[in-house]
């Protein structure tokens, strides 16, 4: 059982670190030739994309009176939003419990540590809702014990998506023109976040999301996934479905293929939803022609030496470059085919709203 953690010093001189990234043309080949694309470089933040969510997440619920001065608080992450959470627990002093599991890269559980989070692992994922779910179920026995604690629950949490309003400042700030925005989803904040302040600026931008293969929140069937970060086994509330125009989802051939492009062609990479962003990006750039695009790159390639960059895990995972697709397949309904590789569909429906009939299970792509 986990004793309440001492109090820590709030340390706000580490908010002027947060957000303020560069934005860079992106040229390298993804495979073959595009015009370009810009690439927000979230990696290069104190406390990465998330400490945007993260700071936003504490800040309103001490703002509500939910999470009190030095109150501990619990969160559940496969990593990216736990450094957010670090982050910003050190800036507004609160201790940080993090549920995580054991597909939690070694490097990752350390920088954790490192930063003074308490983790947590689960060891096995739930039968129904997988890692997600199982990581869920041990942070209710978290909350259990620890009365004062705070669970900001970002799937849900609007404050994770308003955390995103710097992140679209700084767009329009930086862009004269944006025409297309092309976004990973996971929890769905960051897209939900910056597409309503970038379409007051922009009002024709389109929005593109980007998913995992094997991810349910589009509405395709959940199966164990190799790519971290990007996709989810259960359906996140934070989703803007109405606002975009088209899903791909993405698998993980191609994103381990575009991150070592990038890294070879461009020098900035990052891990899996970095490589899937950035393959789409450059297929729009060079479908909309005349077009700017833009993407996010929510983090940079440390975390993931040991799978995205290393070639035996490639080898042993079967994600040679020549498996990796170089333009999508197109499928009229997000449940018309299961997608097992790069597949893009214009038609995006909440799964938890759309009456549709079930997909057939044969057909896979
Ligand atoms: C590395 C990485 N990329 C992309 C995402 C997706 O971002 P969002 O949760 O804002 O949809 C996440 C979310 O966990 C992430 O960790």
């Amino acid at each position: 059982m986990i004793a309440n953690a001492a109090r820590p010093t709030a340390r706000p001189e580490l908010l002027a670190l947060l957000g303020r990234t560069p934005l860079v043309r992106i040229t390298a080949d993804l495979p073959g030739p595009h015009p370009g694309f810009w690439a927000k470089l979230e990696g290069l933040a104190a406390g990465g994309m998330k400490a945007r969510a993260a700071e936003s997440m504490l800040r309103g619920a001490r703002a509500r009176g939910e999470l009190r001065p030095g109150a501990p608080v619990v969160e559940s992450t496969s990593g990216t939003l736990g450094i957010g959470l670090a982050f910003a627990g050190q800036a507004l002093g609160h201790p940080v419990v993090l549920v995580g599991d054991r597909e939690l890269e070694p490097s990752m559980r350390q920088l954790l540590c490192a930063h003074g989070v308490r983790l947590e692992l689960v060891d096995r994922p739930a039968p129904e809702g997988g890692w997600q779910a199982a990581r869920l179920a041990r942070l209710r026995e978290l909350l259990a014990v620890l009365p004062d604690a705070y669970w900001p629950d970002q799937y849900n949490n609007p404050d994770n998506t308003a955390g995103y309003a710097s992140l679209a400042a700084e767009l329009t700030a930086q862009l004269d023109r944006l025409d297309v925005l092309v976004c990973s989803v996971g929890t769905g904040g960051h897209s939900a976040g910056v597409i309503a302040p970038l379409r007051r600026h922009w009002p024709a931008l389109r929005l593109i999301g980007v998913d995992a293969t094997g991810s349910t929140i589009f509405g395709q069937p959940a199966r164990p996934r190799l790519m971290r970060g990007l996709g989810s086994s259960i359906h996140p509330r934070n989703v803007a479905y109405d606002a975009f125009d088209e899903v791909h989802w993405v698998g993980p051939a191609e994103a381990v293929d575009s991150c070592r492009r990038l890294a070879r062609g461009s020098f900035v990479s990052g891990g899996w939803s970095t490589g899937a962003v950035a393959r789409v990006a450059a297929w729009a750039a060079r479908v909309h022609s005349g077009a700017e695009v833009a993407t996010v790159f929510p983090d940079g390639p440390h975390r993931y030496l040991g799978t995205v960059y290393d070639d035996d895990f490639i080898a042993a995972h079967g994600l040679a470059p020549s498996a990796a697709a170089i333009r999508p397949i197109e499928i009229p309904h997000p449940r018309a085919a299961e997608a097992a590789g790069w597949v893009r569909c214009t038609r995006v429906t909440d799964p938890l709203r759309a009456s549709v009939s079930p997909y057939p299970p044969e057909e896979t792509l």
